[in-house]
């Protein structure tokens, strides 16, 4: 038996064909003995009918009780229907049920840590389908970028010995005999990489012991990086900028049907694929929070409440730059305009959303380094090998991290970072 996918019924040129479907049921009735059953795959969803005078008494009793999503297989003739859900159904002549689902446990209404603990099962439902499918077209359109680009992608470690981003949230693991931790970035390596292939880049899990839930933090996500020699802040920023923009476009280009079905208004997508994107300073960003009446100092880091406000001033992405150095990593360069601030970026996603990317042109001068590893209170021992990339041919270089759930959550339009992965990992969650 030859079996379409649901998508592809969807469609005039296929009303009056007999086809063979399979799926599961997704929602499903029974009027005056006839089964009306939604039956969903990967694709889509279809009204399949089935008449008690074509296939029987018995079957459409079992259906008008049988548990939502069951699997099922079945062939009819394709029907434009305006009164189906989705505009055509299957009147079938053949229906079988191939698994049954006796008390699906999600009926609707049940709360977040419910939802949580069936999530292997909540993440069949068309919206989930939606955001995965978009958000591998988010993987797919970066690594597309890259490659047209001329980067190189590589693998770096998960299992470190040392902090990228500070002890506080460091994942600590038994490595044999001592202690080892779980990537929270695979920069410092990736740095090592640009000595052989000048413009790398790599995909990895990068975990986070965040203390506190919020809606933007997981503590394992999916990050982004890159890192080229030569390229300076700016080189970097419009990299971060042609990549982002370029994903955006892709997106609308062939996920606007996910796009719709979440619900998402992609008129400020569009604005997102024009670049360049606005660059505001640090000190700029502090005036005008200030003057929206908002308690912040010159020397505060900007967290989600300052974000969402700055992102009320701007129709797209934008950066935030010259952070003053005690609030970004030991390794961004000092601005030898004015040590106080360093060389780095953060780009905010607009309506709300926030850091989406954080990089920066890194520290070339070993000596600056070093004094930066040891006002950070470091171990120098334990980062011997990346000072030595200062000290055997050392170049200007520069990088950055995009969260790839934070750009799905923006790009989606999501309420909250657990829906841009499968099994959200965070205080508190590790089952299923
Ligand atoms: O700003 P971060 O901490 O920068 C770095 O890790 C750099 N070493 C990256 C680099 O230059 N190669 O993290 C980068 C991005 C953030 O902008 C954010 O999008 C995401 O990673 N991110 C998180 N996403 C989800 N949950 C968390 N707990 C995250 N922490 C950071
Ligand atoms: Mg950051």
């Amino acid at each position: 038996m030859f079996f379409h996918q649901i998508g592809a019924l969807l469609s005039d040129d296929m009303v009056g064909k007999r086809v063979c479907l399979r799926g599961w049921i997704y929602r499903r009735s029974v009027v005056g003995g006839k089964a009306f059953v939604r039956v969903r795959d990967s694709t889509g969803v279809i009204q399949v009918v089935v008449d008690e005078a074509v296939l029987g008494e018995e079957l459409v009793k079992t259906l008008k009780d049988i548990g939502l999503e069951a699997s099922v297989e079945a062939c009819g003739t394709v029907t434009k229907q305006p009164r189906a859900p989705t505009g055509y159904e299957v009147v079938a002549d053949y229906f079988r049920i191939l698994g049954y689902s006796r008390d699906f446990p999600i009926k609707g209404g049940e709360g977040v840590e419910y939802l949580l603990d069936n999530r292997h099962l909540v993440i069949r439902s068309p919206k989930y389908a939606a955001i995965w499918k978009i958000k591998h077209t988010i993987l797919d359109a970066g690594r597309e970028w890259f490659k047209k680009d001329g980067w190189w992608e590589v693998t770096p470690p998960i299992l470190t010995a040392s902090a990228c981003e500070g002890g506080a949230t460091l994942f600590p693991v038994q490595y044999f005999e001592k202690q080892a931790y779980l990537s929270q970035s695979a920069q410092l390596y990736l740095e090592v990489m640009i000595f052989s292939l000048e413009k790398v880049w790599s995909l990895t899990p990068s975990f986070r012991a965040e203390q506190s839930r919020t809606r933007r933090h997981l503590a394992e996500y999916w990050h982004l990086e890159a890192e080229a020699a030569w390229y300076d802040m700016n080189d970097m920023m419009r990299v971060v900028e042609s990549l982002v923009s370029h994903i955006v476009n892709r997106v609308l280009e062939e996920r606007r049907r996910e796009l719709d079905a979440l619900g998402r208004n992609v008129d400020s997508l569009k604005t997102a694929v024009e670049t360049p994107y606005p660059r505001v300073k640090y000190d700029e960003a502090i005036e005008i929070l200030q003057k929206k009446g908002v308690d912040i100092k010159w020397g505060s880091d900007l967290g989600a409440d300052e974000e969402r406000l700055l992102t009320q001033e701007f129709d797209r992405p934008f950066f935030v730059t010259h952070f003053p150095k005690e609030v970004k990593s030991f390794y961004m360069k000092l601005d030898p305009e004015d040590p106080r601030v360093v060389l780095g970026f953060d780009l905010l996603a607009p309506e709300g959303y926030g850091e989406v990317v954080g990089g920066s042109q890194r520290e070339d001068d070993y000596d600056k380094l070093l004094q930066r590893i040891v006002e950070n209170g470091y171990n120098v021992d334990d980062y011997k090998w990346y000072l030595d990339l200062r000290k055997y041919g050392s170049v200007a270089h520069s990088g950055f991290g995009l969260g790839i759930e934070r750009l799905l959550m923006w790009i989606a339009g999501l309420e909250h970072i657990r829906d841009a992965i499968p099994f959200p990992r965070f205080r508190g969650r590790i089952y299923p």
